[in-house]
């Protein structure tokens, strides 16, 4: 088969579209016919040589994808040949074919294109993991999510608002992206530029702070989400943009009763990961086939420019998620 190649850990010219080994379902895996992947942050970094894949998993880029069921491992009961499905990868997905554990594929939702679905798994679990699982955000409590406009915030805007949340805020870097948030439903989008976020998540929460902090930063803003939420909230922390090392004040943390959690979704072994798609595709796929989540893809290219892509991404030019289409 064909797939994007990492010629050596370095910045996007080491990308490369060549050959690689077919791979070949082992038992309890399904074999993906690939029609579209998605550029993840993570991509860059793992591009970069800073985040290698666990071990035992392909180390091609890509942790998503969409397609076609091509082939079945020994086992697998729930899917046929020829199946269109969507699935969470540990990688693999910037390529013709890709093997994966069938707990990890989902059916697309309904009213979402084969191309499309690439745009969902990564985001849908990880908000549906952290946010709701985990944070356990329920209607009539207040949400606030960094970098609204990325991946991740556009489905945690439309999850939040869907379960009820509000008021839900974010964060942006511009105010292109203020306002594709609020059109995406966010109540207040806070310009990091501009303003500072903690005294105006107080001000929209009448000075009690947000009930649960969705966190792409980590370090450089562990202090000031502490300070954001209210009395029992939760801050979960998804991503290091601002560095991994912070001291935390344990008496804000007992005073206000406040929970700190940090996870990622990739390194969750094989059955915790068919857990969250099957609340995935329980609680959330509803909700897109009812057109009130709806996958956001700012472009769509084909894997061969991949190049183009991770540049798009690495300079933030995007609002919502980057395809990478089999060519
Ligand atoms: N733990 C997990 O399992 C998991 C899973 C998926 C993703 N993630 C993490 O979630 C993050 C988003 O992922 P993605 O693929 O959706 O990335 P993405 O679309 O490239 O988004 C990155 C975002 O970071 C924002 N940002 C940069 N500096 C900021 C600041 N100082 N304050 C607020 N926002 C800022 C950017 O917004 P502006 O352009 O407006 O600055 C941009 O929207 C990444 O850190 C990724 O590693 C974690």
């Amino acid at each position: 088969m064909h797939a994007v190649l990492v010629r050596e850990p370095g910045d996007v010219d080491v990308l490369e579209w060549g050959e690689a080994p077919d791979p070949t379902p082992g038992p309890g895996e399904v074999l993906i016919d690939v029609a579209a992947t998605a550029v993840n942050r993570a991509d860059l970094l793992q591009r970069q040589g800073f985040y290698p894949p666990p071990p035992g998993t392909s180390d091609i880029l890509g942790l998503e994808c969409s397609g076609s069921v091509a082939a079945l491992g020994d086992g697998v009961t729930d899917w046929s040949v020829g199946d269109p499905v969507c699935a969470l990868l540990s990688g693999g997905g910037y390529a013709e074919r890709v093997a994966v554990p069938a707990g990890q594929c989902m059916p697309l939702p309904d009213g979402v294109d084969v191309v499309t679905a690439a745009a969902l798994p990564e985001v849908a679990c990880t908000v549906w993991s952290n946010v709701v699982q985990n944070a356990r955000l329920t209607a009539g409590e207040s949400f606030l999510v960094h970098g609204g406009s990325s991946g991740i915030g556009t489905m945690a805007i439309q999850v939040a608002k869907a379960l009820g949340a509000g008021p839900v805020l974010c964060t942006v870097g511009t105010a292109e992206k203020a306002r594709a948030c609020t059109d995406l439903g966010a109540d207040v989008a806070i310009n990091y530029n501009d303003d500072d976020f903690v005294a105006r998540a107080k001000d929209a929460t009448d000075g009690r702070g947000v009930d649960v902090l969705l966190d792409i930063i980590g370090a450089k803003y562990l202090a000031a989400n502490v300070d954001a939420l209210a009395p029992d909230g939760r801050l979960v922390v998804i991503g290091l943009q601002g560095g991994a090392r912070a001291d935390i004040d344990l008496g804000v943390l007992m005073r206000s009763r406040a929970t700190v959690a940090a996870a990622t979704l990739r390194g969750r072994p094989v059955e915790q990961k068919a857990a969250i798609c099957r609340a995935v595709v329980d609680d959330l796929w509803p909700l897109v086939a009812g057109r009130r989540v709806r996958p956001i893809v700012h472009t769509s290219m084909p894997m061969t420019e991949a190049r183009d892509a991770h540049r798009l991404v690495a300079d933030s030019g995007h609002i919502g998620k980057v395809l990478l289409t089999r060519p």
